[in-house]
């Protein structure tokens, strides 16, 4: 353990609920290994009082807040300036707050999508055949923009279209299909990466024709919890290659430390283990 002292660099995660977030978990390890005077503290705000913590911690109190559901839009909207790639996913998982007053919004969940299909389905190019998102919600249209940064052709999947018409037309490259036509926009795909929250709390999951999508299309799941899906399961036993949503989640953490402590964390933390380790308690 660390010793913490009055010039500790303090950092946090703010979300509603927060308390299973492992953001934490992750972030004090590296900490500890790199033994920095710092800590990575949770913040858990009334649903309507994310404002009035951001407002107070202006000037620097705290370097900067990763932001989690429900609070990424309205990070976006409270910020003075926002990155690029923040403003195209239309929400924020990361605020800096600088010495003058101000709040700097960026969103670091696209590079950790990506870096989870490097780290999972190596040699895998976002190029080479359109990709899929199912959803249309703040996180499919977090992954479409990042997969159209990326140079992809992206096929957007949605129970109600008009949300999927809505990404189309914000950003680009991209083409909308209702859920009845999954099959159409699963063919010739490079990767499907659901956004869903479907199968989320006991619900059943979405029933796909995964069938329809080439026998090399890498399949994705955001959901972490269980880290193998039904949808990652079932691509697995057709022989498809997975990438789980536990690997975006350090992949969206690294470059957050990175902002908060102005060095990447260090690279021999076996955080996966600790963080699959903290799942497994919760359960
Ligand atoms: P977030 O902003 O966290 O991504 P959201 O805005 O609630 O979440 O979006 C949830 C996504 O899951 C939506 O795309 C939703 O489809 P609709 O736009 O048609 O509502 C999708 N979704 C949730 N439950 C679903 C279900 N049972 N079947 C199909 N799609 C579902």
């Amino acid at each position: 353990m660390n010793t913490i002292t009055g010039k500790a660099v303090v950092a946090g995660v703010v979300g509603a609920p927060v308390r299973h977030s492992l953001s934490p978990v992750l972030h004090n390890a590296w900490i500890a290994e790199a033994g920095l005077d710092a800590a990575y503290v949770p913040f858990a705000p009334p649903s309507d009082g994310f404002a009035r913590l951001v407002h107070g911690l202006r000037g620097g109190v705290i370097r900067g807040l990763n932001v989690t559901l429900p609070f990424k839009e309205e990070a976006l909207a409270l910020a003075d300036e926002a990155s690029p790639r923040a403003a195209a996913a239309a929400a924020a998982n990361l605020l800096v707050f600088r010495e003058d007053g101000s709040v700097f919004a960026d969103n670091t969940d696209g590079l950790g999508l990506l870096a989870a299909f490097a780290a999972q389905a190596p040699g895998f190019s976002p190029t080479a055949a359109p990709v899929v998102i199912l959803g249309a919600g703040g996180a499919a249209r977090g992954a479409a923009a990042a997969f159209v940064e990326a140079g992809a052709q992206v096929r957007i999947v949605n129970r109600t279209l008009a949300r999927a018409e809505a990404i189309a037309d914000a950003l680009g490259r991209v083409s909308a299909f209702p859920l009845s036509r999954a099959g159409d926009a699963f063919a010739g795909a490079g990767a499907i990466v659901n956004a869903t929250s479907a199968g989320l709390a006991d619900e059943a999951g979405l029933d796909l024709p995964l069938e329809a999508s080439p026998q090399g299309c890498v399949v994705m799941d955001m959901v972490y919890k269980p880290l193998k899906t039904p949808l990652l399961v079932n691509a697995e036993a057709s022989g498809r290659r997975v990438v789980d949503g536990l690997e975006m989640l350090i992949g969206q953490a690294a470059p957050s430390f990175e902002a908060f402590f102005g060095r990447p964390p260090p690279a021999n933390v076996d955080v996966r283990a600790l963080a699959l380790a903290a799942l497994e308690q919760k359960s």
